[in-house]
């Protein structure tokens, strides 16, 4: 696995196989508190408990930072994630966001689906599942989650991954009032998204990206 350093000093890693970044070149904590955890997770009216679930686990960041914010505002988080290709122990260990036990608390919860404890006051809570996003079954999920941070490798590298028939799975493990969030602004993602119902919204981007996406499912 190859080690980039971001502009704002945070590391990202370029995929083997596919050859992609895991974070903008810009910054992998910049982007990820700005289009994550500003324009998702605190876009989300504060009740007791939020759902959220993220495509791409990747390196755990988004993970580690909802921790945090959710600790800080005292909000229980029931966190899912997918990853197809789970990072190595060894690459973790080598990240340099944190010396933070939790991240690597983060980082051992097995890849088995089930939801596990994160701290003993069960703030936080995370499920791991080791799957490909386009052949999981989503119907135990349907309706259950308040945000999705959708952290795919870009379109055109896994065009796959942004398709109708995905979107149409995202649209339907939202709560009505969900919302949805991306880097990519690329016009086949925002049509996607109408095409299954969703409304959807560009905002400024991270880091001087021009542009960033936010779908919300309707109320009704
Ligand atoms: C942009 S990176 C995610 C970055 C991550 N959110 C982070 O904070 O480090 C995209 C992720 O999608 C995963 N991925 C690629 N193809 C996939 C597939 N078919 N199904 C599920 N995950 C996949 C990769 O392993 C990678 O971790």
């Amino acid at each position: 696995m190859e080690f980039l350093k971001t502009d704002d000093g945070s590391l990202t890693l370029r995929h083997e196989v596919l050859g992609e970044l895991y974070h903008s070149d810009r910054g992998a904590v910049g982007e990820a508190e700005h289009v994550y955890i500003r324009a998702g997770f605190d876009a989300i009216p504060k009740k007791e408990e939020t759902a959220v679930f993220e495509v791409g686990f990747g390196t755990g960041l988004n993970c580690y930072l909802t921790y945090w914010r959710a600790v800080r505002e005292h909000r229980r988080v029931d966190y899912a994630a997918i990853d197809l290709y789970p990072l190595a122990p060894e690459t973790v260990a080598q990240l340099n966001y944190t010396a933070d036990p939790v991240f690597m608390r983060l980082h051992a919860v097995p890849w088995d689906g089930i939801v596990h404890e994160i701290d003993r006051d069960q703030v936080f809570t995370l499920a791991k599942y080791k799957a490909d996003l386009s052949a999981f079954d989503f119907s135990p999920l349907v309706g259950r989650f308040d945000v999705v941070y959708f952290d795919a490798f870009a379109p055109d590298a896994q065009p796959e991954l942004w398709s109708e028939t995905i979107m149409r799975q995202m649209f339907a493990i939202l709560r009505p009032g969900g919302i949805w969030v991306t880097y990519s602004a690329k016009g086949i993602v925002k049509q996607a998204l109408r095409a299954v119902g969703f409304e959807v919204f560009r905002l400024p981007g991270a880091l001087g990206k021009r542009h960033m996406v936010r779908a919300v499912k309707p109320m009704k």
